[in-house]
């Protein structure tokens, strides 16, 4: 069966010129799309029923987006908003949009922890005409149109960044892949980005499920597996927070002996950046509460909005300063 496939490599190709769109005015997008269903919200003053579904709180990045989400889908600003966290499960996502086709929300709004398994209930929604936000991550799906619009960061750009520094200040590094959930659209593209660039120097990869604690221990798995590794490409800051510990425990310097490239651009992250630990990080910027509150509205309201939009990240190496580290909001 052919699969409604949408990955950060065909929105890839399309954002460039959007990025510079979102660099000149904080949002923007891609090819246009038609908001379906919306069933009886809220303009003209009532409240939008928004049911969001957030995979975890995995990490220091999942925590800041469902703090900006949480911060813009007020009542004040005009939500009614049901929120409901997954713990990484895809069964309780699964259980969650349920209950929000059960409530009747306006707009499901979720955070997919995989890409596959969503046919079923994709197609629920559809029936009950219940409009799809998608937030940060993608979905693979056999379902036509499963979603109105999705906003998130370019996974795989964000791999390309790490591999070019790589190839640029370390083209003979042994790397150690530490990679984040399996099947999600973080892992898949970050994985795909970075090795279309440096991908012959990838000596060993494990999971370590985007958290500190399963980074360290795939870490310290690796250290005896791959002694001659010098590099580790983490696929966020949490997971190379925790490859730190487990370096630090054999009597190796982090950054120096074995480098640490991560993705996310938390707090914890820069510092460590700071701190000489950690050697580059390439942003992904969680706090897109503002825009995503915006999108809601129009799809609520039935208005067109565009298919996607690209969050714009940046990258940092170790010239950042502790003053930027302490301004940093998440
Ligand atoms: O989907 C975004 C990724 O999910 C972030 O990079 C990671 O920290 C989080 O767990």
């Amino acid at each position: 069966m052919r699969r409604n496939t949408f990955t950060r490599t065909m929105v890839a190709a399309a954002a460039t010129v959007s990025m510079l769109t979102l660099a000149a005015c904080g949002g923007g997008s891609d090819d246009p799309a038609t908001t379906g269903g919306g069933g009886g919200s809220s303009q003209g003053g009532d409240t939008i029923k928004v049911g969001f579904s957030q995979l975890g709180a995995e990490s220091g990045w999942r925590t800041a987006n469902t703090e900006s989400v949480k911060a813009n889908l007020t009542k004040e600003n005009g939500f009614d908003l049901t929120f409901v966290d997954a713990q990484q499960k895809q069964e309780n996502q699964i259980k969650a949009l349920r209950d929000f086709i059960d409530q009747g929300v306006d707009v499901i709004a979720f955070s997919p922890v995989i890409e596959t398994g969503w046919d079923e209930v994709l197609q629920d929604i559809k029936d009950a005409d219940i409009p799809v936000v998608l937030v940060d991550r993608t979905v693979d799906t056999t379902v036509a149109d499963p979603f109105v619009t999705w906003i998130g960061a370019d996974f795989t750009k964000e791999g390309v960044t790490a591999g070019e520094w790589v190839k640029e200040n370390h083209p003979d590094a042994k790397i150690f892949e530490l990679q984040g959930t399996m099947g999600s659209g973080a892992q898949t593209n970050r994985q795909e980005g970075f090795r279309s660039v440096v991908g012959d120097n990838v000596i060993g990869e494990a999971s370590g499920n985007f958290t500190r604690a399963e980074g360290k221990a795939a870490t310290e798995a690796a250290l005896a597996a791959y002694p001659d590794m010098d590099l580790i490409f983490a696929h966020n800051d949490d997971m190379g927070l925790g490859a730190i510990e487990a370096i630090e425990a054999t009597g190796k310097k982090p950054g120096v002996d074995i480098k640490i490239v991560t993705v996310d651009g938390v707090r914890d992250g820069l510092q460590a950046l700071v701190d000489k630990k950690f050697n580059y990080v390439v942003e992904c910027n969680p706090a897109f509460g503002d825009q995503l509150a915006e999108l809601i509205k129009k799809v609520a309201a039935g208005e067109q909005v565009e298919k996607s939009t690209i969050v714009v990240d940046e990258a940092f190496d170790q010239t950042i300063t502790q003053e930027f580290v302490d301004s940093r909001t998440f």
